[in-house]
């Protein structure tokens, strides 16, 4: 199998890092949304091996992630769950964190409320979600090159887009979380955190 590579990731993993390392300071048991490629999910749990983290995905990118576990081998990474937000039934463990990295603007948006949704129910009280990725302002992107992203999204499948933070933001709070933090990140994008309440 050839090992998929995001050059995103490896370009943003540090930066991300070293604010999970604060929000997940006292955190135990993690969920991954949307892993991709995986390369997050061995970045992290090498960084923090006081977590357990679990990464899931639609199957179809499942060997890739494998690919990455197998050559970054860690007793705190998890094998990779099936996760299809919109078909899938969520995992029945309960977790203290959820993370999910680019996400939001690839789903349609019906995923992202099945996401927030899921995230919802399944996170424990003051359990902390953390997504990142770009998003847009009372409808304004401000750097031309998340404008330019957003055209080629929606060139690329109508149903996707950088989405609206005050929609993101309502859905976390129908939901049950409450925002945290909204975190200026390199190359125009954003770490949101949430805590359940
Ligand atoms: C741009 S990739 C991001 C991957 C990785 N998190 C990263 O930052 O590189 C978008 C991810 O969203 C996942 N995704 C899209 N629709 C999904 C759905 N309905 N349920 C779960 N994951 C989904 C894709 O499989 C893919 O891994």
């Amino acid at each position: 199998m050839h090992k998929p590579f995001s050059q995103a990731c490896a370009n943003n993993q540090v930066v991300i890092g070293e604010i999970l390392e604060h929000v997940f300071a006292n955190k135990k048991h993690v969920l991954e949304v949307g892993s991709g490629t995986g390369q997050h999910g061995v970045w992290f749990a090498k960084k923090m091996p006081h977590l357990s983290w679990q990464m899931s995905d639609r199957e179809q990118n499942h060997a890739g992630i494998r690919c990455w576990m197998s050559d970054h081998p860690a007793s705190n990474l998890l094998s990779p769950l099936p996760l299809d937000v919109l078909s899938d039934p969520w995992p029945t463990a309960h977790y203290d964190a959820v993370y999910s990295a680019n996400t939001a603007h690839i789903m349609p948006w019906q995923a992202v409320i099945a996401m927030f949704s899921g995230i919802g129910e399944r996170l424990l009280s003051g359990g902390v979600f953390c997504l990142y990725g770009p998003m847009k302002y009372l409808g304004v992107l401000e750097a031309q090159s998340n404008v330019d992203f957003d055209a080629s999204l929606q060139q690329q499948f109508a149903h996707q887009g950088i989405r609206e933070f005050h929609d993101i933001n309502a859905l976390a709070t129908k939901y049950g979380l409450v925002l945290q933090k909204d975190h200026p990140m390199p190359a125009n994008n954003r770490l949101i955190v949430w805590q359940k309440s």
